[in-house]
């Protein structure tokens, strides 16, 4: 085997070269693309674009997701000790936009799509599934915080669907279907 460390950055405390091979290397990647939603401690729903996030563990349920400390999500989250994940389908890509920038957070919850779920938490009627969840632990790392939640509940849009889903990944800095599903 050659050795080929040289095409290797490091992390040094200097992040120019490394910081953009690291910005490359995560735009290179496919994700999956969530919306994640909580309460505040005023009641008020709160709701952003998640890609830090992935299923934990089976038994018991459970799955993960980080949030950036400056993230309004994040202090309703770490309040409530509730969030709801829902991986939504190619149809809701417009939905989508309003959940990636703080500017857009007004009207997010008015579309019709938006219903009250398990703890009063907000779920897309549309989405292909909504996980509610309560946090069972954090790990503080950096600027987020992981935390991690026990699945109390899950919904399908449609339970009959035996494998033709339509996710949305992210790749490329941009949300992208992977079937051309035709919708009735
Ligand atoms: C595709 C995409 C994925 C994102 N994933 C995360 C994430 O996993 N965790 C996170 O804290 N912010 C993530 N963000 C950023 C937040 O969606 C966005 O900055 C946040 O809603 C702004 O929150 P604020 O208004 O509460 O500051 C992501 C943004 C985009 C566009």
């Amino acid at each position: 085997m050659r050795s080929k460390i040289s095409a290797i950055s490091h992390f040094l405390g200097d992040e120019t070269e490394f910081g953009q091979k690291l910005r490359k290397g995560f735009r290179a990647s496919a994700v999956s693309v969530s919306l994640l939603t909580t309460k505040d401690s005023a009641g008020g729903y709160q709701g952003t674009a998640v890609t830090a996030t992935a299923p934990v563990s089976m038994s018991l349920p459970s799955l993960m997701v980080a949030l950036n400390h400056t993230a309004a999500t994040h202090s309703a989250v770490q309040a409530s000790s509730l969030y709801c994940l829902n991986h939504i389908a190619g149809t809701d890509l417009d939905l989508l936009d309003r959940f990636c920038r703080s500017g857009t957070r007004a009207g997010q919850f008015s579309d019709e799509g938006w219903c009250c779920g398990l703890h009063d938490l907000p779920y897309l009627e549309t989405a292909t599934s909504s996980f509610f969840c309560r946090v069972i632990g954090s790990h503080d790392y950096g600027d987020h915080t992981v935390f991690v939640g026990r699945i109390e509940g899950v919904r399908l849009s449609d339970p009959t669907n035996e494998g033709d889903f339509d996710p949305v990944i992210w790749v490329n800095g941009a949300a992208r279907r992977l079937t051309e599903r035709q919708y009735p």
